[in-house]
């Protein structure tokens, strides 16, 4: 008779699991955004992971690759067509609209959490991966996006990475500079249609200017001879990207002008930029966005200028992995057993007391028996500073052993109701 065995289910192609080995480092990185956002007077909103499809095709453009090929779209039990938000901005702006958030007002607002693009997955690439975004409403001029870029910078800064990040700049004008520009960019490929691939031939109809984003080297040449959108701006646009230039110089951060940056995305107007590495090889593009005051508007509501951006988490942990600048914390710092199975009920009240006096200590507690030496192969594994040891004597003499497991401190006997203060000093932590 043969078994069956049953088949493992596993998990959906580039979407991962975070294993618990790997999650201090995204609370590290979590916990330095919250702090951020709180320094910089932005609150935090939450928004469903689904919106209607509609949402995304508006905003983010019918012909882009996110919309076109790479959206989770279904259909759900009322034959609404719905999606997995690809990006935060749209949804971010529905929301405010929504909830009344942009009525005579402004708003900082930042977010994070899962996106969804059926992209092929590779290193720094997948198909469920987060972002940190951040959205400002209702401001004009150019002294947000200098507020905006600065904080990015800040993050930098404090993570020890602003050596090894490059941030390029571009103008992408008004809608109608950037149509005027249009025309003249469809003129000039058209006159080089020879060299053009198949996909800029299919985009000098749809979105020209994705082109100028193209990597093909058999069209450098051509891309490098295009009229530059920089030259074609509206003055007020050119008026506004100087004064962003002049706030960027005056507080030190250093720029590239990009005049090829066009973002993925239809939404953009005027400022652009992106912060890229070349430490994580083809996918360097560690936080990306800029301004889109058309939006809001062709959402539906009243004319309100927005900006900000999104930064992906996985490849800034990447990069913070590749380039060693992960902190190395440990999990506890005591571990505590009881010796054998009689002291165990002495070693959970005593676990419980510690946790009331010292709220700081991470203390775990050795569950599952087993002989004294897997007891104390567990504390050293679990990356402590000090075990606690409970045994019959300790009981009797309401005491308890000390024993350093990382350095060769002698082990000493502690009165319990000293406990609290000894492991203070040692862990050098007030009480
Ligand atoms: P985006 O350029 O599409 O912009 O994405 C922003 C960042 O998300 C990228 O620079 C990258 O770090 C990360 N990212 C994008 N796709 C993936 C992926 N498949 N795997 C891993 N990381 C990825 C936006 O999403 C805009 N909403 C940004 C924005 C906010 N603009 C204005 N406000």
């Amino acid at each position: 008779m043969s078994k069956s065995v049953a088949k493992k289910i596993q998990a959906i192609r580039g979407m991962n699991d975070l294993l618990p080995s790997e999650s201090p480092r995204w609370q590290f990185f979590e916990d330095k955004i919250r702090q951020l956002m709180k320094r910089y007077g932005f609150a935090e909103i939450r928004t469903p992971i689904v919106e209607q499809t509609a949402l995304f095709a508006r905003s983010i453009g019918e012909v882009t690759d996110i919309v076109e090929k790479e959206m989770y779209t279904f259909e759900d039990r009322n034959g609404d067509s719905l999606t997995l938000r690809p990006e935060g901005t749209a949804s971010c702006v529905r929301a405010a609209m929504e909830n009344g958030l942009l009525y005579n007002q402004t708003q900082r607002l930042w977010y994070q959490g899962p996106m969804f693009r059926h992209e092929r997955p590779q290193k720094g690439r997948y198909r469920q991966f987060h972002q940190v975004g951040i959205e400002a409403y209702g401001f004009e001029g150019p002294d947000i996006d200098a507020e905006v870029i600065l904080l990015s910078a800040r993050l930098w800064k404090e993570l020890g990475l602003m050596e090894h990040v490059t941030l390029e700049l571009n103008s992408l004008g008004s809608s109608e500079a950037r149509a005027a520009y249009r025309d003249k960019l469809v003129a000039y490929f058209e006159e080089h249609r020879e060299v053009l691939d198949e996909d800029a031939k299919r985009r000098l109809t749809s979105n020209p200017l994705r082109i100028l984003d193209s990597k093909n080297p058999a069209m450098a040449e051509v891309l490098d001879g295009a009229p530059r959108l920089l030259d074609n701006l509206d003055a007020p646009s050119q008026a506004h990207f100087e004064q962003l230039k002049a706030m960027l110089d005056a507080a030190g951060i250093a720029y590239v002008i990009n005049p090829r940056l066009v973002r993925g995305l239809d939404y953009y107007s005027r400022t652009v930029f992106e912060w890229t590495t070349t430490a994580l090889g083809s996918q360097g593009t560690v936080c990306a966005g800029g301004r889109y005051d058309g939006l809001v508007e062709q959402l539906g509501g009243k004319p309100t200028p927005g900006v900000g951006f999104a930064m992906g988490i996985e490849r800034l942990i990447l990069l913070l992995e590749t380039l060693d600048l992960v902190p190395n914390e440990a999990g506890s710092d005591v571990y505590l057993l009881a010796m054998d199975d009689t002291a165990t009920i002495a070693a959970i009240t005593l676990a419980e007391q510690l946790r009331s006096e010292l709220p700081w200590l991470r203390l775990q507690l050795h569950c599952g028996g087993g002989s004294f030496k897997s007891r104390m192969k567990k504390a050293d594994k679990s990356g402590a500073a000090f075990a606690l040891l409970l045994g019959e004597d300790e009981m009797n003499e309401h005491t308890v052993t000390l024993k350093a497991l990382r350095d060769d401190q002698a082990q000493q006997r502690v009165p319990q109701a000293m406990l609290a203060h000894t492991l203070s000093e040692q862990l050098s932590q007030t009480p």
